[in-house]
C-alpha cells in the first residue's frame, strides 16, 4: 500500500482524497492516513500531494518507515474517519510545509 508520511503532518492539504478510486485515506485533527488494507497501489494519489508526503510502501525513506505502522493504526481507529473531498489546508500549512520532524505534533 501507500502511506502518507510526516510532510501532511500539520499541512493536510488534502488534494490527495480526490483522486483516490477507492477512498482509502482517513482523516485526524492534523493529519491524513491511508487504510492498507483499501489500497490498490494505483499511485494516483501521490502527484497531487504538494509537500510530496505520499510513499509506495516499498520506497519509503529510511527515515520514515516508522509511517507504515502509523497509518495501520490510525486508520484502524473508529474516530478517524473517511475523507473523500478535498478541502481549505490548516491555517498554518505554509509555516510548516518545509518543515520536517513533526510526529511530536501529531494529533490523535
Ligand atoms: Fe488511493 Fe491509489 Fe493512493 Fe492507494 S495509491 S491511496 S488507492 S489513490
Ligand atoms: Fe496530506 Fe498531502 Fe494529502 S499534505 S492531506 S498527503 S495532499
Amino acid at each position: 500500500p501507500f502511506v502518507v508520511t510526516d510532510s501532511c503532518i500539520l499541512c493536510k492539504y488534502t488534494n490527495c482524497v480526490d483522486v483516490c478510486p477507492m477512498d482509502c485515506f482517513r482523516e485526524g485533527p492534523n493529519f491524513l492516513v491511508i487504510a492498507p488494507d483499501e489500497c490498490i497501489d494505483c499511485s494516483m494519489c501521490v502527484p497531487e500531494c504538494p509537500v510530496g508526503a505520499i510513499y509506495n510502501e516499498i520506497d519509503l525513506p529510511d527515515d520514515q518507515r516508522h509511517f507504515s505502522r502509523l497509518n495501520a493504526e490510525l486508520a484502524a481507529r473508529s474516530d478517524w474517519k473517511p475523507i473523500t473531498r478535498s478541502k481549505t489546508p490548516l491555517s498554518e500549512h505554509a509555516l510548516w510545509s518545509s518543515a520536517h520532524d513533526k510526529l511530536a505534533f501529531l494529533e490523535i
